[in-house]
């Protein structure tokens, strides 16, 4: 691996970089007249509207993360309206003075959500064959395609990124941002199926363009005065037997004959460009099928059992980002050690059924607040056998001392009060102190440097990990938070790693005991008789 490899996603992870004494190229202020409208609406499509199910779900939390599914609902429109319920769907509306805005199931960076949901569905009951773009304002989705009643292909739920929605705000480091959401949505996404005993699986042998015919991204006259969708990614929804179905080029000849409907509408009057948006999304697309290279997750330990059961639903949709923590709740270490389980893929365990790749990040942890174990410094080496090419990349007298249960490939570097430290690297967010501990996601870059792809992959697995400390820290009592704003190389430098070598920090996050803001109003996310209509 060359440490100066120069391509475009490379190039674009050295410019997107925050430093301690300048930040990514950005807009440096908000251009409150051009803010994007978070809702991606279609103008004359027909609207199939989904009934709010998730509330009867009665799946519980415990039994899903030990990899128990409800037998799998049937394929239709009420379930399919359940899954981006929970899946896109909103959880709340917030209020403070006259401001109002809707937060979801899924979490976003600076709530700007630039994941779009769309479905791609052969004939269903109560649901026409068709391509569909998921409106979670409205709950209901949008038929941009009709497509032959006839036709087979498997079900699959696509999402894209309008990359603008996030460059309004933070310019070049947008696209990151993107990728990061689109792999918590991928998470999300898992997670809701999970709750109706359906196993998405990210479909990785589809190239963009495909993915962009069959979610009409490439039907030019749709999009002539909107901002432009990026597609990222397809997971084909497996309701009976794994690998049953898996060929989305089955659809591609039968949406060539569809009839397409629908105009997008504007986001924002006027835009700003950053040069090398436009250049990382095209050096990372996925050109050619790259079935071969997928790997069997490993088996991994098992989490503890939990010590109460939520329902997965419920848990869903009280996620929340803490904007602070208290500074004194701990958690016992056993939680924390079955939170960290968690984080290791399992073949049969949502969210990891969706993702077919074996693990390409580790995990640093500032614990702060962990009864039973001593502040400092640690390392979730979550793929085995690269704790030699770890020691080998980082500080000689980090101290790599196993703790935990045998099975938990966890690792004290450095015992030491790092609160300070944590906050600092998490661009001075106190959230990353006050918590019980603070993350930082370190991803390998050796094969992005030959597949540029994998720089989205990295992002989404970034994302995925993090969907999952949010359930895992809602149901232990606490609260998680997302922290997209962190000064890469300081990370690299604390831990003796080069500024552009093999590891790279993609992804801060923390967990703690959070404070709530009394001042904000909480709304019902859809009116009282969205739940009566069927
Ligand atoms: C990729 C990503 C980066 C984020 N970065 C930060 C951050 O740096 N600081 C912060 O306070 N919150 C951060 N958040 C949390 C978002 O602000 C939060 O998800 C959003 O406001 C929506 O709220 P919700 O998570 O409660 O739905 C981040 C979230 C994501 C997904």
């Amino acid at each position: 691996m060359s440490d100066t490899a120069d391509h475009g996603a490379r190039a674009y992870h050295r410019a997107s970089k925050h430093h301690l004494d300048r930040y990514a190229p950005g807009p440096g202020h908000l251009d409150w007249a051009n803010q994007p409208d978070p809702f991606r609406v279609y103008a004359g499509c027909e609207r199939v509207r989904l009934p709010l199910l998730a509330d009867r779900l009665q799946v519980s939390y415990a039994d899903v993360r030990a990899g128990r599914l409800p037998p799998p609902a049937p394929l239709d429109r009420p379930h399919l309206g359940a899954l981006f319920e929970l899946g896109l769907g909103l959880a709340a509306w917030k209020a403070y003075g006259a401001n109002r805005w809707a937060l979801r199931c899924n979490p976003s960076s600076g709530n700007l959500h630039p994941t779009e949901g769309y479905l791609l569905a052969p004939h269903l009951p109560g649901l026409p064959a068709g391509v569909y773009h998921y409106l979670s304002r409205d709950h209901v989705l949008e038929r941009r395609a009709e497509l032959s009643a006839q036709a087979g292909f498997p079900v699959c739920v696509g999402l894209t990124s309008i990359v603008w929605r996030e460059a309004w705000k933070y310019g070049l480091r947008a696209f990151r941002y993107c990728q990061i959401d689109t792999g918590h949505a991928i998470g999300a996404l898992a997670f809701a199926a999970a709750a109706l005993g359906w196993r998405p699986r990210l479909l990785e042998q589809v190239t963009e363009s495909q993915m962009a015919a069959l979610l009409g991204l490439d039907q030019m006259a749709a999009f002539e005065a909107a901002e432009p969708e990026i597609a990222e990614c397809l997971l084909v929804l497996e309701a009976g037997q794994p690998g049953s179905v898996t060929d989305p080029a089955d659809a591609l000849a039968v949406v060539e004959t569809g009839r397409w409907q629908g105009r997008a509408n504007r986001l924002s009057a006027e835009h700003r460009d950053w040069p090398g948006l436009l250049e990382v999304g095209l050096a990372t697309i996925m050109h050619t099928q790259t079935a071969e290279a997928l790997h069997a997750p490993p088996e991994r330990p098992r989490p503890a059992a939990l010590p109460f059961d939520p329902p997965l639903a419920r848990l869903i949709r009280q996620r929340r980002s803490a904007q602070a923590f208290d500074g004194v709740t701990g958690v016992p270490a056993d939680t924390f050690f079955s939170i960290m389980a968690r984080l290791l893929p399992a073949s049969d365990v949502p969210p990891w059924t969706a993702w077919q790749r074996a693990p390409a990040l580790h995990l640093l942890l500032f614990v702060h607040r962990v009864d039973g174990l001593e502040p400092g410094l640690y390392c979730l080496v979550r793929t085995p056998a690269d704790l030699p090419v770890l020691k080998a990349a980082m500080r000689p007298d980090w101290l790599w001392v196993k703790q935990g249960p045998a099975d938990l490939p966890l690792y004290l570097l450095l015992p030491h009060d790092l609160r300070a430290t944590a906050a600092r690297l998490s661009c001075h967010q106190a959230i990353a102190a006050d918590s019980c501990f603070a993350v930082s996601m370190l991803a390998d870059f050796a094969e992005v440097d030959a597949a540029p792809w994998l720089y989205r992959q990295r992002h989404w697995e970034a994302g995925l990990i993090g969907q999952v400390l949010y359930l895992e820290a809602e149901a232990a009592g606490l609260r998680g938070t997302g922290i997209g704003c962190f000064f890469d190389d300081e990370v690299h430098r604390l831990l003796g790693l080069g500024p552009d070598g093999r590891w790279q920090a993609v992804y801060h996050f923390t967990v703690g005991g959070a404070l709530e803001d009394t001042r904000l109003t909480t709304l019902a996310p859809y009116p009282e008789d969205f739940g009566k209509r069927t």
